[in-house]
């Protein structure tokens, strides 16, 4: 008799509560709601970008040969004749420009071993023989001022920092690279602040929840 008695107000006691959680609940909850799908968008976008940059720019700086620096010293420096570009002048419109393509050959301190220099990845993709492939443009003596200033440039100084790859797989040296640890760092930087601030929005939330429902509880207490 005694037991079922307790039973019974033990249940009415959890009804009440359970009544006041859902009151708290359902005053909060459109401004919640839009909140934690906000956090839940950003963890996705951010799960998204790392999967594209992964996919890119990771590889392409895993994929990298040219891991270490060193000085280069420049052996020659030549202009090996002219080489055609293509520049848009409109929609479906195509128009023929050309560039001077200047080769350099340099020898790298550190090894003595000779390569052609090429300004980054890409050019050394683009091209076998230039240093530089400036953008295509119709005024080519434009590109030729950029080819000229690169070539004195090279003739003033001739100890130039450069990346070369250790392995001797690639003969080919580099001024500059593309993907290194900086764009790595720069890649992963954007996802992971989108990732920790939609993961601290929904942190919060659920720490505004039960801070309300511990002050509801308080409140109860007191009462
Ligand atoms: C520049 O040096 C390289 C390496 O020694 C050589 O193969 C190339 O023929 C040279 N080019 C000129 C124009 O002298
Ligand atoms: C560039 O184009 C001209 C014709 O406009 C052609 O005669 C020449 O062979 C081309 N040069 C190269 C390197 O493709
Ligand atoms: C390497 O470069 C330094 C200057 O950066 C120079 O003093 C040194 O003689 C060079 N060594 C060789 C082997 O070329
Ligand atoms: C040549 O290079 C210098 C700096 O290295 C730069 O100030 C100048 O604008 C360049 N000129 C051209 C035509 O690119």
């Amino acid at each position: 008799m005694f037991f079922v008695a307790g039973a019974r107000n033990a249940a009415k006691f959890r009804e009440v509560d359970i009544l006041d959680k859902k009151k708290t609940v359902t005053a909060l909850k459109p401004g919640e709601d839009r909140a934690i799908l906000l956090g839940l968008g950003m963890i996705l976008c951010s799960m998204m970008m790392y999967f594209v940059l992964g996919i890119t720019v990771l590889r392409s700086c895993a994929d990298s040969v040219w891991t270490e620096e060193g000085t280069c010293a420049v052996i020659n420096s030549t202009v090996t004749g002219d080489m055609n570009c293509s520049y848009s002048c409109g929609s479906n419109c195509w128009r023929v420009s050309r560039f001077p393509c200047l080769q350099v050959y340099v020898s790298v301190n550190n090894t003595g071993r000779i390569g052609r220099l090429s300004h980054n990845e890409e050019t050394q993709d683009a091209s076998s023989e230039c240093v530089y492939i400036p953008r295509c443009q119709k005024d080519s003596a434009a590109m030729r001022a950029v080819i000229v200033n690169i070539s004195q440039h090279l003739k003033t100084n001739q100890h130039v920092s450069c990346f070369y790859d250790p392995s001797e797989q690639q003969d080919t040296v580099l001024l500059t690279r593309l993907y290194d640890h900086s764009a790595a760092f720069h890649t992963l930087l954007w996802p992971s602040c989108t990732l920790t601030i939609g993961a601290l929005i929904i942190v919060m939330v659920n720490l505004t929840q039960y801070l309300s429902r511990l002050c509801e509880e308080i409140g109860k207490i007191k009462r």
